[in-house]
């Protein structure tokens, strides 16, 4: 992305001396630099390990900082590059110089970031190196399918991989550190951001974060190839009432601490070096003012050595919130809470010196916050170097590296879901000569990187459909193009295009359709009331039905949506989500064969909007549908629509097919502590060679508090060639059947518990046991 304006000008020494900005001698010494470290000297949390030298370089340089200049460091700007929110303060450069913050975000290549550094390390005071941040969630110029479609890989190899590539890239380009990964729990398809997480569960949303953290944050953070990772959004934002971006959440601090927490707490145990607040309030009080969540929680009982940062400018949200009469009180009802930065809202920049004086805040609190941040460039090696991530050489190496591509594609095909396949329609048959191509998804680039797409390309670098297909169909076969409907929600009604859609429908062997959203209806701020495919796509769905064709749905999207029809219609449906700069070839594989689907979902698909929220891990209720009597009239249940969602969580099929023996369990009774091992034996029972996600549950069946139907407590994704068995183990003891008892206490309680090890949450061979005392 070219920059919108980089007009740096250079002040003169003298003007800075003159305006006490610059001292004649340096003030900052560069710190010993420490032996190198070998990765296998160091865990992924090695970061954390005290440092003595670094206290040392860093308590003599706060000794040096006014209270302005700590400020400072407590500023985070966004440059004029990219915006990802309404823009607040223009002028950073200048602020930079002024030492009035300490980083900047959504600026990136080596030559622009370059040119910022120097700013803050030649003409500040006191040369304190800037941090660099940015969205880096699924790719930094190479991107991968959108977090969510990777989620349904349940391989926290690739997952790691993915982050580990887009870490490279960023850091070629100057980046230090990732707004991500986002481990937000969502369960309501309606809310735009669910796109950006791992969907609706917590055990495999908190399996995602160690990964994904693992992956930006490799093995040691002084690495040229790695960003510091953020966990956000700090917490309970996926609880947005009706699925409105931004909306209050109001749930019990039971379902706070048993469903939204685990995959933070799992991404703090990875070391994640930073949290960011999230816009919502919980029990009242907005997150960026909760002494609670960031303090008591994050800081006391996880023991989180990082920073906090905020989002974009949610301390100034704190005033229309109604919690903070304005934004000198919400500073320091943030900073007392346990916010160390402010992003875009300018608001420590504005009032905190003022607050310092008053009393409001003390001087020790901002220290802490100060000390923080400077540890983490510390950390990262930019007081012996601030322009190490900024190389400009390094950078022309590393971006769009075939190998980072060749990664790009395989994610994808790993996440590509295959929902539904009547009689094989695919692979498709070699016998398929002429293939028409239909929807506003075949051949839109922009759309395949979906939103939060860093620096990604999204004019002339992603495959389309149409060209993997194009690429990969056998020669003599014709693939042929007609959009035939528009996604945008202006187009509902317009059939201008059905006519040459139909056309070639009704001449082609078999009919590919690529429909679902444009890459902007997920993501922040956009949330929807229907799950329905938007425009005229439908109609146009059910005109190509009538052709009386084969028909295959290629559904890309961020998030589930309403396709009961189609799962009644069309012969094969494949959810491709946004599949990322290499999709198209990816969606060919699959459909070809060259790779058989092994993802699963990571998230419920609903019948229909009215059954949201919908998850597999609901509680019974005291008046669940009896199976043998499913119409009785007194039972939690629809009129109009069965309970049952259209796919469940963890439902995927493959080209092959997978039996599972029985369950065994080495034992029907444990004690605390004592181990129990699940066994099960999987047989690739099918034609090809295949992969499967096999998949343990587990439910509680009574509790101090009543306990979910079922919940995922560990999987496995094998690979089996055909006629291949395996013998799959889960063990676990009662630290893994833990939840926030009726005390609030975590822990396990003896009792009898279910168990199912099988291909989805509503499958599975079952069998029982007993937690003693
Ligand atoms: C707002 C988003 O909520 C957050 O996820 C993102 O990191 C920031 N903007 C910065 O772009």
């Amino acid at each position: 992305m070219p920059p919108k304006s980089r007009n740096l000008t250079c002040l003169t020494l003298a003007t800075l001396m003159v305006a006490g900005q610059l001292s004649p001698a340096p003030l900052l010494a560069k710190p010993a630099t420490r032996a190198a470290q070998t990765a296998q000297e160091i865990d992924s949390t090695g970061w954390m390990k005290p440092d003595p030298a670094m206290d040392k370089f860093i308590a003599e340089l706060m000794a040096k900082m006014t209270l302005e200049e700590k400020i400072g460091q407590l500023s985070l700007l966004t440059s004029d590059w990219d915006s990802t929110g309404p823009t607040m303060r223009k002028g950073y450069q200048d602020d930079i110089r002024k030492g009035r913050i300490g980083s900047i975000f959504n600026a990136f290549t080596a030559k622009y970031t370059r040119e910022l550094q120097r700013l803050a390390v030649e003409e500040t005071r006191l040369k304190i190196p800037l941090l660099f941040g940015y969205d880096v969630v699924h790719g930094h110029r190479t991107i991968f399918p959108i977090s969510l479609g990777e989620s349904a890989s349940w391989d926290m190899k690739v997952i790691e991989k993915s982050a580990r590539v887009s870490a490279t890239e960023a850091a070629a380009e100057g980046i230090h550190w990732t707004f991500a990964p986002m481990v937000d729990v969502a369960r309501d398809p309606r809310w735009g951001r669910m796109s950006e997480g791992s969907g609706e569960d917590v055990y495999l949303g908190s399996a995602i974060a160690k990964a994904r953290v693992r992956g930006f944050q490799g093995d040691d953070l002084k690495r040229v190839d790695t960003v510091l990772a953020t966990a956000k959004h700090f917490a309970a934002y996926g609880a947005a009432q009706a699925g409105r971006d931004y909306h209050t959440v109001d749930i019990s601090e039971r379902t706070l601490r048993d469903v939204y927490l685990p995959p933070f707490k799992a991404a703090a145990d990875a070391g994640a070096a930073t949290f960011m607040t999230s816009f919502n309030e919980y029990d009242g009080i907005p997150a960026s003012g909760s002494h609670y969540l960031l303090t008591d929680i994050l800081r006391k009982q996880w023991g989180f050595k990082g920073f906090v940062v905020t989002d974009y400018t949610s301390i100034n949200e704190m005033v229309p919130h109604g919690y903070s009469r304005d934004l000198k009180q919400a500073g320091e009802q943030a900073i007392n809470a346990g916010v160390d930065m402010d992003l875009q809202g300018a608001v420590y920049m504005e009032y905190l010196a003022k607050s310092v004086a008053e009393g409001k805040v003390s001087a020790a609190r901002v220290d802490e916050a100060v000390k923080a941040i400077l540890e983490m460039k510390y950390r990262r090696g930019l007081f012996e170097d601030p322009y190490r991530y900024s190389d400009e050489a390094r950078e022309k190496a590393t971006v769009y590296k075939p190998d980072f591509l060749d990664a790009a594609r395989d994610v994808a095909r790993k996440s590509i879901v295959l929902l539904k396949n009547k009689d094989n329609a695919l692979p498709l048959a070699a016998t398929a000569k002429s293939i028409a191509v239909i929807g506003p998804l075949v051949n839109s680039k922009e759309d395949m990187i979906g939103s939060w797409a860093a620096a990604g390309d999204r004019k002339t670098r992603p495959v389309t459909l149409l060209e993997g297909l194009q690429a990969r169909a056998p020669k003599g076969t014709s693939v042929a193009y007609a959009r035939g409907a528009g996604y945008g929600f202006d187009d509902a009604g317009k059939n201008d295009g059905f006519a040459e859609a139909l056309a070639l429908a009704q001449k082609s062997d078999v009919i590919i359709a690529a429909m679902g959203e444009k890459w902007d209806m997920t993501g922040e701020a956009a949330s929807r009331t229907s799950l329905d495919l938007p425009g005229n796509q439908q109609a146009l769905l059910e005109e190509l039905k009538k052709t009386g064709k084969p028909v295959i749905l290629v559904l890309m999207s961020g998030r589930p949506n309403s396709i009961d029809w189609a799962d009644a219609n069309v012969d094969a449906i494949l959810e491709a989500w946004y599949p990322g700069t290499m999709g198209g070839h990816a969606i060919a594989d699959v459909l070809y064969g060259d790779y058989n689907p092994s993802a699963k979902l990571p998230v419920t698909f609903p019948r229909n909007v009215g059954q949201v929220p919908i998850y597999y891990d609901m509680k019974n209720t005291g008046r669940p549908i009896n199976p043998k009597d499913p119409n009785a009239k007194y039972v939690s249940r629809y009129l109009d629509t069965p309970n049952t969602p259209l796919y469940p969580f963890g439902y995927g099929l493959s080209y092959t097919s997978f039996t599972y023996s029985p369950v065994t369990l080495d034992k029907t009774a444990i004690r605390p502590g004592e181990k129990l091992t699940a066994s099960v034996t999987v047989t690739n029972s099918g034609a090809r060679d295949g992969e499967e996600v096999v998949q343990l549950y587990v439910q509680d069946v009574t509790g101090s508090v009543t306990r979910p139907v079922k919940e995922l407590k560990g999987f496995e994704k094998i690979a089996l060639k055909k006629g291949e068995k395996r013998t799959v183990r889960f063990t676990f003891s009662d630290a893994d059947l833990a939840f926030t008892r009726a005390d609030m206490s975590w822990g396990s309680e003896p009792g009898a518990f279910r168990l199912w090890v099988g291909p989805s949450s509503a499958e599975g061979a079952q069998a029982s046991f007993e937690l003693t005392e």
